[in-house]
């Protein structure tokens, strides 16, 4: 992202080719152009949940992976951690021209909705860092869809955090809009916990449109080996229960490992229309052998070739022998409605169905674009009382405050940003108004 230091206007670069139709939603089903689209991808997070590395930074990498994801048949990768500082240019490029579009969790180890406090976490350091993504990532014409969160939610006992992630998927669509960017969709990963997995698919689903998902994503590791079914795995119950979900959905993670190697039986029910009224494809966890045995391709030690396991050459052949649903699959067209927002139930499901106002100094980013990205090292929002800890505040430049709200944290104004005098009087207006005005 450039700033025009006269007018303090961003202009984006604009990619170099945009060979692929971006993704749009029509009822429950995505599309590209006229033609239903289903989500045939895998989770690439190189290094796995322990040591994740963006891998679209790094042409060695991305450069590495690309031909053998062509070659295995997929039209999507979902990405868990980006660097967003870094320059993401040559891999989309790649990827584009691969035919692959891009999921994206804008979520960083030290920029997330934290369950221990989610509501310190939602603070507008976060939002610099979610904002920030968005503003170097939506110029990407491949990039289908961002999940607002990972799994936040992932036994009973913390349902509560879904409150604030929930807002920030509000406040993301709410900066495309202000921001004029693509309207690139929104939605969340669910793990699949099964007292609340309902309650967490309707209550995202819930609410006026400018607060709910676009698109819900499940992770889901009902289907172990080709002894399971359509029915034995439970994704007949899920289809049933689902059906009449107002948006798209599809299984952000699945390939339960427990019989290896995998045969990925589960592809022939996922593109049948058994499930596409209801599903839209999935993705397969995950791309590189990792400590818990979910590979399709081994890393060499330096880095620089992979390996295709038994898993790849019997996913590929899957993916080869089932088509997608001629038509639209089945698909719903008209208009989703809105879920019932589900009630509380302690111990059980416990979110609120109105949400927190936004942090009132995340305003200022709607007039000015959020700086530059805070990246991997950026000041984290992660701080547990109700003000980021000194070296934080240091860290990030700015002026001490000593507040008691965490929404009145002081706003962490990365170096350079905001150059222009007109620019920070009219942050200072937007803070005064207060987040809501804008929304
Ligand atoms: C389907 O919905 C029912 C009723 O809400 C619930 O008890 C059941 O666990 C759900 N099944 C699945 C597989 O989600
Ligand atoms: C589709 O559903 C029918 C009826 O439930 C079932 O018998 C069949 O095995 C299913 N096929 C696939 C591929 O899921």
């Amino acid at each position: 992202m450039r700033f025009s230091t006269l007018a303090g206007l961003v202009t984006l670069a604009t990619s170099a080719s945009a060979a692929l139709t971006p993704i749009t939603i029509r009822g429950n089903a995505f599309y590209a152009g006229n033609s239903r689209f289903y989500v045939r991808g895998v989770d690439y997070q190189p290094g796995g949940a322990s040591d994740p590395k963006d891998p679209l930074a790094d042409t060695a990498i991305c450069g590495r992976d690309i031909p053998a994801l062509k070659e295995l048949g997929v039209n999507a990768v979902r990405v868990y951690i980006i660097d967003s500082a870094a320059d993401h240019d040559a891999c989309m490029k790649m990827l584009d021209d691969a035919g692959i579009y891009l999921i994206l969790d804008v979520n960083t180890p030290k920029h997330s909705i934290t369950r221990k406090d989610p509501g310190i976490s939602y603070n507008e350091v976060y939002l610099q860092h979610v904002f920030g993504t968005m503003d170097v990532m939506s110029k990407y014409s491949n990039l289908m869809a961002y999940f607002a969160g990972n799994e936040v939610v992932n036994d009973e006992t913390n349902t509560y955090a879904a409150t604030f992630v929930k807002a920030t998927v509000r406040d993301m669509k709410a900066y495309q809009k202000a921001r004029k960017l693509r309207a690139i969709p929104i939605g969340y990963s669910a793990a699949d916990v099964a007292q609340n997995r309902q309650q967490i698919a309707e209550y995202m689903n819930s609410g006026p449109d400018d607060e709910r998902v676009d698109f819900h994503g499940y992770n889901d590791y009902s289907w172990c080996g080709a002894a399971s079914s359509f029915q034995i795995s439970g994704y007949d119950q899920k289809v049933k229960n689902y059906t009449g979900y107002g948006i798209p959905t599809f299984l952000s993670e699945f390939g339960c490992n427990v019989n290896p190697p995998r045969t990925f039986t589960e592809i022939e029910s996922i593109y049948h229309t058994n499930m596409t009224g209801v599903f839209s494809g999935g993705l397969v966890y995950e791309w590189t052998q990792e400590e818990n045995k979910y590979g399709l391709v081994e890393v060499s030690k330096d880095l620089k070739s992979i390996k295709r396991l038994v898993d790849y050459d019997n996913l590929k052949e899957m993916y080869k022998n089932v088509p997608n649903p001629t038509g639209d699959g089945g698909a719903t067209l008209t208009a989703g409605k809105a879920s019932e927002c589900p009630d509380k139930v302690v111990g059980v499901w416990e979110a609120d169905c109105s949400l927190p106002a936004m942090p009132s100094k995340a305003a200022g980013y709607f007039t000015s674009g959020a700086g530059e990205p805070l990246g991997l090292n950026g000041p984290t929002n992660q701080w547990s009382g109700p003000a980021p800890p000194p070296s934080e505040t240091e860290s990030g430049g700015a002026a001490a405050a000593t507040t008691t709200s965490p929404n009145a944290a002081p706003m962490a104004l990365p170096s350079m940003n905001f150059v222009a005098i007109g620019s920070i009087s009219s942050i200072v207006i937007a803070g005064l108004l207060g987040g809501a005005a804008l929304l």
